[in-house]
């Protein structure tokens, strides 16, 4: 598709090696030179389906690497300035002479990453999300991100969140790649759900795997400052310093509702039986089980 004036469209996406790209976003010769990057043992790379938990992430990192001072990371306008995608076009040259820790997220699946990481050079995150929630959170961000269709209803995004016709394209095919390769690399394995029953724990096994030694003050400091309330008060960490043309403010936030099961709000009975069928289909060898509503904790 094309604009009258013959441009592409921003939002339009672009079919890559089995991927989506988004046009002006990223650049599919740069991203095919990811793979060569030199990667050493301080390099962190946090993995994710979009919507499954970067932002928050990013925020728990930059705080464990700051002792819990959080004033020590508030000179930049948004958190992706000290721990960018490396997808997007011109973070990969950046990399390659940024200070260490290089600190970094993505949302690319396991063949567009660093060979280095498999011989277990630096370090990975995948935090992965209930799919359904997944999906919500996603209908409502390509809303608000102008680099993103806006979806033409709930139902029209469902069926192209199934189909894996999105920025991210199949959230099973993500997951499970990733996951198969875990024991290549030096990864940890974590889920939203578990960061949103009990966040302690969660920074406490973050800091453990990254050989932090920060003692319990400063990990109740992480933990202050990264719940989803505190969280959204801090313009760099929740996105509210990005500019309009980027993020429509007005429209609604980057930090929306945090929390899990919200699906049951919009999937009707039908969609959910059949969600559950697709699920069902990809994930039935799965080793690890989801959990879909913050009920289940309690
Ligand atoms: P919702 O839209 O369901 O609220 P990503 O950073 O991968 O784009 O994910 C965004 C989702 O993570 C949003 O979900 C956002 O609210 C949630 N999130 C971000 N920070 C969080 C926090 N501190 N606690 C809980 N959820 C958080």
């Amino acid at each position: 598709m094309e604009l009258q004036d013959g441009r592409t469209p921003n939002h339009q996406l672009v079919p890559h090696r089995g991927f989506s790209l988004i046009c002006g976003i990223h650049d599919p010769d740069d991203v095919d030179q990811i793979c060569n990057l030199d990667v050493t043992d301080s390099d962190v790379f946090v993995v994710t389906y979009p919507k499954s938990g970067t932002i928050w992430m990013q925020q728990i990192l930059l705080l464990l690497e700051a002792g819990g001072d959080l004033n020590a990371i508030s000179q930049h306008s948004s958190n992706a300035d000290l721990v960018p995608w490396i997808e997007i076009n011109g973070n990969r040259q950046a990399f390659m002479s940024a200070p260490p820790p290089r600190l970094r997220v993505t949302h690319l699946p396991y063949q567009f990453l660093p060979r280095a990481l498999t011989h277990k050079k630096g370090k990975v995150i995948y935090v992965a999300r209930n799919p359904k929630d997944v999906l919500v959170s996603y209908f409502y961000f390509h809303k608000v991100a102008n680099m993103l269709e806006t979806p033409q209803s709930f139902d029209d995004f469902f069926e192209k969140f199934l189909r894996g016709e999105v920025f991210g394209s199949s959230w099973f095919d993500h997951i499970k790649t990733w996951f198969s390769h875990k024991e290549d690399m030096n990864m940890l394995f974590i889920t939203y759900e578990e960061m949103i029953q009990d966040l302690q724990a969660a920074v406490e096994k973050i800091s453990v795997f990254l050989g932090k030694d920060l003692c319990e003050e400063q990990l109740a400091s992480v933990v202050e400052h990264s719940t989803f309330s505190n969280m959204r008060k801090i313009p760099q960490a929740s996105y509210q310093k990005v500019p309009e043309e980027l993020l429509s403010h007005r429209v609604g936030m980057f930090m929306r509702r945090g929390t899990i099961g919200d699906w049951k709000n919009h999937f009707t009975v039908a969609q959910n039986q059949r969600f559950d069928q697709v699920f069902h289909r990809e994930m039935k060898d799965f080793p690890i089980s989801f959990i879909w509503d913050i009920k289940d904790f309690q």
